[in-house]
């Protein structure tokens, strides 16, 4: 395994304390980063995955829609106030509510939009600022593949991770020049409770469909979002990573 020194540094992670983002948290506080991670409503997983790190003193719960603009902007005043920098963000909170279009209530597409990807532009936009201010930043988005196949059912979902990718490519252009790079991570199917709730013969099609015919597992996904959080990814912005088993 690749090891990650991110001593000094200060990560914010939305929806960190749990699935795919749990284990990014948990990978940065392991490589030594100031991590703030983020929850919506879950606060029973949030204090079990407080307690599993009660041993270090780098872990700060939250707890905010990313949707809401103005609650973004509550929590970020408060983190500007309490930490001189933010070097790395990772927007991975999200929602799936699926369903055929012309059968999808507009509360679930307006939904689905409003916290992947408007939780992405409003964390993204003012945790830019901060991070113009040191001319340093990385900035990683959890999108998925859905945004580029397609599947049924998930219009929504889909529309708003392809937003996602073409959000990071605009950003990662305007930011170029300041040492800060904006990319995607794009998991297949990882195993959490995000497609735990499933009907188990989706699952087997799901699982059938995947060339190396496993789920991944959120530790997957938190290695390679930690090295495009690394020093060593500084040329690779505007990009896509998919971590998919080879789906
Ligand atoms: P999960 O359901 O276990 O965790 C989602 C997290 O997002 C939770 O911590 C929750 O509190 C947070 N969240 C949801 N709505 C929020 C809001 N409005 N404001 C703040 N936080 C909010 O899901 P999982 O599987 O860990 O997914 C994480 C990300 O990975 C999501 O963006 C998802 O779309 C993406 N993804 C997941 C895949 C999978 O197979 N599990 C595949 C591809 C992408």
């Amino acid at each position: 395994m690749v090891t990650y020194d991110f001593s000094g540094q200060t990560a914010i992670v939305t929806g960190g304390t749990r699935g795919i983002g749990g284990a990014i948290s948990a990978a940065l506080l392991a490589a030594g980063a100031h991590v703030t991670a983020t929850f919506a409503g879950n606060t029973e997983r949030a204090q079990a995955f407080a307690a599993s790190h009660a041993d270090t003193e780098r872990l700060d719960l939250r707890q905010f829609d990313v949707g809401d603009y103005d609650q973004v902007e509550a929590f970020y005043t408060e983190f500007d106030a309490a930490h001189e920098s933010l070097e790395i963000l990772v927007n991975n909170a999200g929602i799936r509510r699926d369903g055929v279009v012309g059968l999808m209530p507009e509360a679930d597409w307006q939904a689905v939009l409003q916290t992947n990807l408007s939780g992405t532009y409003n964390m993204s936009k003012m945790g830019i600022m901060k991070m113009m201010q040191n001319r340093y930043g990385r900035i990683i988005s959890i999108t998925s593949p859905s945004g580029k196949m397609g599947f049924e059912g998930q219009a929504n979902y889909a529309a708003s991770k392809a937003g996602q990718v073409a959000f990071t490519k605009t950003l990662s252009k305007e930011v170029a020049k300041r040492r800060i790079t904006v990319n995607c991570v794009s998991p297949g199917f990882i195993d959490t409770d995000f497609i735990g709730e499933l009907p188990p013969e989706q699952l087997k099609a799901y699982k059938s469909s995947v060339p190396m015919k496993r789920f991944g597992t959120p530790d997957e996904v938190a290695q390679v979002v930690l090295f495009l959080a690394s020093e060593a990814a500084a040329y690779v912005t505007g990009s896509t990573l998919e971590v998919t088993g080879g789906l």
